[in-house]
């Protein structure tokens, strides 16, 4: 499998290919690969001819430098795992922080209209700036026609969808289903440092948004939120730190119900000092 980690090496990779005329898609992540991941990789072979994964812990995005630390670098395995989708469909770009931001990791500042303001914009700051800076880079330098990111991000895949509006870059973004543990556990990076009591906790997490989409058919947003957040008042290790039911587009939380307008339950909580999102379409 074709591997870079400078910037001028996949260039003239990906010069070559464009050349031939041959389609590329791109999926970024930060490793520590999982099936979720690898669906979006399968998706994006079956669209295109070659397919570039980067893997690129973005330090821009952490507001919380101990998270950034405790993140899991696992380069072999994630080659393993992507051996195993294709041997020569895939490029995988793995950069050093130096190299992709020529030695000045600070991110750019961004005007998303306000869907950097919500959810986890509120509760990461400076997030979104730090992933529209890496993102746009990645963008830049691979220039895919296609690009693939996962619903379980849903604000992150809006706001991509939003820069490439704004900057009028010729990408097309295409979202990818939230794919699941058995357990209904939305699969996570994150999910394999859950100590064994919250990792049997956590599917709560979906069962519960599950049971508010069916509460949401009758009964108002208010009562749904207060019901959630009852749920987990009660819960003895998982802690809610928001649940919204938001308006697709703009992210803004519901205030009363319009058949005309799409929502979703957008959730976040914490398992011990592990933070788990997740969502779920509500209409
Ligand atoms: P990361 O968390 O590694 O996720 C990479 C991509 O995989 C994202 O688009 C994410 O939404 C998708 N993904 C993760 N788990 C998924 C699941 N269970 N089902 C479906 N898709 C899933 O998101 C990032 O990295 C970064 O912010 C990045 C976009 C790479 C910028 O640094």
């Amino acid at each position: 499998m074709e591997f870079h980690s400078e910037k001028q090496q996949i260039t003239v990779a990906i010069d070559a290919l464009k050349t031939k005329g041959l389609t590329l898609g791109l999926v970024p992540t930060m490793g520590a690969l999982h099936e979720g991941h690898l669906q979006l990789v399968k998706k994006a072979i079956d669209d295109n001819d070659k397919v570039v994964v980067s893997i690129f812990i973005n330090p821009t995005q952490f507001d919380n430098k101990e998270d950034l630390e405790n993140y899991p670098r696992t380069l072999e395995n994630d080659m393993n795992l992507l051996k195993t989708v294709s041997k020569d469909k895939i490029i995988v770009y793995a950069p050093t922080v130096d190299d992709i931001y020529e030695g000045k990791a600070v991110s750019q500042s961004f005007d998303f209209d306000g869907l950097e303001f919500e959810m986890e914009g509120r509760f990461r700051d400076g997030h979104f700036d730090g992933v529209g800076t890496i993102v746009k880079r990645f963008f830049d330098i691979v220039k895919p026609h296609n690009a693939y990111f996962g619903e379980k991000d849903f604000q992150q895949l809006q706001i991509i969808k939003k820069l490439v509006e704004k900057l009028h870059i010729p990408i097309h973004v295409v979202g990818c289903k939230i794919h699941r543990e058995t357990s209904g556990l939305a699969m996570s990076s994150r999910n394999t440092r859950l100590k064994p009591a919250y990792k049997k906790a956590a599917p709560f997490i979906y069962k519960t948004l599950t049971t508010a989409k069916k509460r949401f058919g009758t009964k108002s947003a208010n009562n749904v939120l207060k019901w959630v957040e009852k749920q987990f008042a009660k819960h003895d290790l998982l802690e809610l730190e928001y649940f919204i039911i938001a308006d697709v587009k703009t992210l803004k939380p519901v205030k009363r119900k319009s058949n005309k307008k799409t929502y979703r339950a957008f959730i976040a909580v914490y398992a011990d000092d592990i933070r788990l999102i997740d969502n779920i379409a509500l209409n």
